[in-house]
């Protein structure tokens, strides 16, 4: 059959890392590209550190008639990864798909340069940074077994524009580095890493916080909309999504350590 008549990830056996969501009125990046990714023709392996948010994107999954399973998973947990690892392995005969999208800031306890404890920062570096390395770590066997995989990572605009807080900003830039580096170092194994930078998008993680924190919704929202070049607006989960089915799909076979920026301009302006 034609590449062209295949939905993007035909019989691909995926894991999205944070696949739940912070609550919110509007759909987070992990849930979104679990859903497409189960839409696109994958089986999908849901983690996250609430099992309950897992199993809601499951639910999501399954009510469109497709497979996925949630599991509990802290990523700062190494056992737990491997545990996650050999599970989806054991029920499904490989991986294909990582994509890493857990990723914290005031939740992890980040604070500027002037005012980070050090257990905030470690704690930042684990959840952001040490967690995709611990992932890409115990899936890589199996990829290279296979000779074939995909791993992506999620960053963001932070990383190569300002940002007021440390632990993310760095965590952020060194994901990137990451990549490069399991891009170079899995190529001759057919394995392929890209990273993606999603700029100001209108999910619960980025708005409900500013929310709580006292501002009207309608303010937040249009503050940030009007920093957007391409239709003064935010972009969705679902744009992050779209851009994680083709990076993970064989029409991105010729693709690896690149950084896209998700973020309608931002970052060149
Ligand atoms: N929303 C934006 O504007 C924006 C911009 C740039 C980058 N990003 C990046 O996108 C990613 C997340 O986006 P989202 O909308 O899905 O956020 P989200 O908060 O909805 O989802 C992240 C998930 O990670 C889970 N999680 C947090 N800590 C965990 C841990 N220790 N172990 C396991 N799971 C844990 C949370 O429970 C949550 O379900 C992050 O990497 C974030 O930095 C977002």
């Amino acid at each position: 059959m034609p590449l062209e008549n295949k939905l993007l990830l035909e019989n691909k056996i995926a894991i999205v890392v944070g696949g739940g969501q912070t609550p919110g009125e509007t759909i987070g990046n992990g849930r979104a590209t679990a859903i497409l990714f189960a839409r696109e023709g994958a089986k999908v392996a849901v983690a996250d550190r609430l099992l309950s948010s897992a199993e809601e994107t499951v639910k999501l999954i399954v009510a469109e008639g497709f497979e996925a399973f949630a599991y509990e998973l802290d990523v700062r947990d190494e056992d737990g990864i491997k545990n996650l690892v050999s599970t989806v392995v054991q029920k499904w005969g490989r991986i294909d798909i990582l994509h890493n999208n857990v990723g914290v800031s005031i939740a992890g306890q980040d604070a500027s340069v002037e005012k980070i404890t050090p257990e905030g920062f470690d704690n930042m570096v684990a959840i952001n940074l040490r967690s995709m390395v611990l992932t890409s770590k115990h899936v890589l066997p199996h990829m290279r077994e296979a000779g074939s995989g995909v791993i992506i990572n999620i960053s963001s605009l932070a990383a190569i524009k300002p940002f007021p807080l440390i632990g993310y900003k760095t965590t952020k830039a060194a994901v990137i580095a990451l990549t490069e580096q399991l891009a170079a170092g899995n190529a001759r194994y057919g394995i392929r890493a890209n990273v993606i930078l999603p700029g100001l998008m209108n999910t619960p993680m980025a708005v409900e916080g500013r929310v709580q924190s006292g501002k009207p919704r309608d303010e937040v929202i249009a503050e940030r909309d009007r920093l957007v070049p391409l239709g003064r607006k935010m972009g969705s989960a679902w744009d992050v999504a779209h851009a994680a089915a083709f990076l993970a799909s064989d029409k991105a076979g010729y693709i690896t350590g690149i950084s896209l920026p998700v973020d309608g301009g931002l970052s060149i302006v």
